[in-house]
C-alpha cells in the first residue's frame, strides 16, 4: 500500500516511479527511521492514539524489522519501497497487520527525513571525530619522533627559514584540530529534534515533544515547524566541514608528493602504500597521496551541490530537499574513507631527516637571521635588511655562503660587524632567534607538542562525553 495513493485514480507511471523513489540510498537510514519511530509511537500512546497492546506490537514489529535488516540484505531489496519511511510502514503492516497504520497518525515523512538525516549526521560525526584524533595522534608522534630536526621552511615555494620537523607537522595538527572544532560545533547546533513538526504546520495530535527530543539524546525540540522540515543548514554546514578537512588533506597530500620526489628527497614512499608503472620499471608511485589530494574534488562538488539544490527554495519542504542525500553520504563516506589511510601512510612513511638538514643548511636560510644581529646592533631594521641583501648580493658572485666572507669584507658594508656575527649564522641559533610562543625555537616547539597532546585529549574526551 503506497502512502499517498487514496486521491489518485491511475496507477503511477513505473518509470517515474522507479526514478523519484529514493530507497536505495535513503535505505541506509533505516536504523534512525526505525529509532525516530519509537519515539513517535510512545507518545502516540500518551496521546491516547495507541493502547498499550498496540504500543507492545509496534514496538516488537520494529524491532523485528531491524532484526532483518541485520541478518540479511536481501530484506533491503525491495523495488517496490518509494523510501525508507514507506519501507517501514510495509514492513511493519507485513508483520503485525493493520496497526501498523496507526504508527503513522499526526506525523508526515517531511519531519522524519529531517530527523534520520539529524540523526545520522550525529552519528556520522562521532565517528569521525574519533578518525581525526587518531589521524591528529599519528601527526604529533611523527613531530614528538622527529625531535630536533630541522628542514626547511618555504614561502612561494622557495627556500625561506629554517624550523623544525615538528613545527612543521604541528601546523597540520592545527588545522586538524580547527576541523574537529568545527565538526563540535555543528554537532552542537543540529542537535535538536524535529518530531513533532508534522508536514509543515506543527503535528494534528499534542505529542509530548520534549520527550520525544529526550529520548532520542537531543537537546530539546526545534523551535518552528516550518523551518524544521524545510531546515538543511546542518547538513550544508557538515558537508562545509568536510570539504575543508580534505582541503587540508589535499595540502597534506601535495606537499608528500613533493617531498617524495628526487627532487626534494625528504621522504620515503612505503611500498605497502604505494604503485608501480605497467611501462617503467623504476617508478614507484604515490597513488595513496594522488588520490587523496584528487578526492577533495567530490567533496567541494558535494557541498556546492547542497547550496546549488537548497538555494531560492520556497518554505517549507519540497522534494527538491530528496537531492541533499546523496551529496551527504558520499561526503562522509569519503573523508571516512581518507583519514584511516592517511593515518597509515604517515605511520609507515619515513623522514629523510639527513637530507632535509642538508638543504636546511644551504641557500641563505640565515639571511634574516643575519639582518637581526644587526637590528640587535641598533641598525634600523630596514637598512640591515639591505645591507644584508647586498652581502648575500655578494656570497653568489663569489660562490660562498654568508659565512664565507670575511670580516674586512663585512665591515665594508657595516662597522658593526664582529666576530659574534658567524655564531648566529648557524642553524641552532637561527632556530633559537624564533623564540616567541608559535616560533620554532626548541623550547618553544617542545611546549607546543605539550599543548597541542592536551587539546587533542580533551577533545577526545568531548567527543566520548557526546557520542
Ligand atoms: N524521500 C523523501 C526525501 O528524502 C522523504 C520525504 C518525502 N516527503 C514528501 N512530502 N513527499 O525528502
Amino acid at each position: 500500500m503506497k502512502m499517498w495513493g487514496g486521491r489518485f485514480r491511475q496507477a503511477t507511471n513505473p518509470d517515474f516511479q522507479r526514478w523519484q523513489s529514493s530507497f536505495e540510498f535513503d535505505r541506509r537510514l533505516l536504523s534512525h527511521e526505525l529509532a525516530a519511530s519509537v519515539a513517535h509511537a510512545r507518545a502516540l500512546k500518551n496521546a491516547g492514539i495507541l493502547s498499550s497492546e498496540e504500543l507492545g506490537a509496534i514496538l516488537a514489529g520494529l524491532e523485528q524489522i531491524a532484526d532483518k535488516a541485520a541478518s540479511s540484505s536481501a530484506f533491503l531489496e525491495d523495488e517496490e519501497a518509494e523510501d525508507v519511511h514507506h519501507f517501514v510502514q510495509k514492513q511493519l503492516a507485513l508483520l503485525i497487520g493493520e496497526v501498523a497504520y496507526k504508527l503513522h497518525s499526526g506525523r508526515s515523512r517531511n519531519e522524519q527525513i529531517a530527523i534520520d538525516l539529524r540523526l545520522y549526521i550525529r552519528t556520522g560525526i562521532d565517528q569521525l571525530q574519533n578518525d581525526l584524533a587518531a589521524w591528529l595522534d599519528v601527526l604529533l608522534e611523527c613531530a614528538t619522533q622527529a625531535q630536533n630536526a630541522v628542514m626547511p621552511a618555504y614561502t612561494h615555494l622557495q627556500r625561506a627559514e629554517p624550523v623544525l620537523v615538528a613545527h612543521y607537522l604541528l601546523a597540520y595538527v592545527e588545522m586538524f584540530l580547527r576541523d574537529s572544532g568545527r565538526l563540535a560545533d555543528c554537532r552542537a547546533r543540529l542537535n535538536l529534534c524535529p518530531l513533532g513538526s508534522g508536514a509543515v504546520a506543527g503535528a494534528t495530535i499534542p505529542l509530548d515533544r520534549r520527550a520525544m527530543a529526550t529520548a532520542l539524546g537531543f537537546s530539546g525540540p526545534t523551535a518552528n515547524s516550518i523551518d524544521a522540515t524545510s531546515d538543511r543548514d546542518f547538513v550544508i554546514e557538515l558537508v562545509n566541514a568536510l570539504a575543508l578537512i580534505a582541503l587540508h588533506l589535499s595540502r597534506w597530500a601535495e606537499e608528500m608528493i613533493l617531498f617524495s620526489s628526487e627532487e626534494f628527497g625528504f621522504v620515503r614512499l612505503p611500498e605497502v602504500y604505494s604503485t608501480g608503472s605497467s611501462a617503467m620499471p623504476q617508478k614507484k608511485n604515490p597513488d595513496l597521496l594522488e588520490l587523496t589530494r584528487g578526492k577533495v574534488a567530490r567533496v567541494i562538488a558535494a557541498a556546492n551541490s547542497l547550496m546549488i539544490v537548497t538555494k531560492g527554495l520556497p518554505l517549507a519542504y519540497n522534494k527538491d530537499l530528496q537531492e541533499t542525500q546523496e551529496p551527504l553520504f558520499d561526503a562522509i563516506a569519503t573523508i571516512a574513507g581518507l583519514l584511516p589511510l592517511a593515518s597509515a601512510w604517515m605511520k609507515t612513511a619515513e623522514f629523510n631527516y639527513g637530507r632535509m638538514r642538508e638543504t636546511a643548511d644551504s641557500g641563505f636560510m640565515n639571511a634574516w637571521a643575519a639582518a637581526t644581529y644587526l637590528v640587535h646592533r641598533g641598525v634600523p631594521s630596514a637598512l640591515a635588511h639591505e645591507q644584508i641583501g647586498i652581502a648575500v648580493q655578494l656570497c653568489l658572485e663569489k660562490g660562498c655562503g654568508l659565512d664565507g666572507l670575511s670580516l674586512e669584507q663585512l665591515r665594508l658594508l657595516n662597522p658593526v660587524f664582529d666576530t659574534d656575527f658567524y655564531a648566529c649564522l648557524q642553524i641552532d641559533s637561527v632556530l633559537a632567534i624564533h623564540d616567541v610562543a608559535g616560533g620554532t625555537a626548541p623550547d618553544r616547539v617542545r611546549q607546543a607538542i605539550v599543548q597541542a597532546r592536551q587539546r587533542i585529549a580533551a577533545l577526545r574526551e568531548e567527543s566520548h562525553a557526546n557520542a
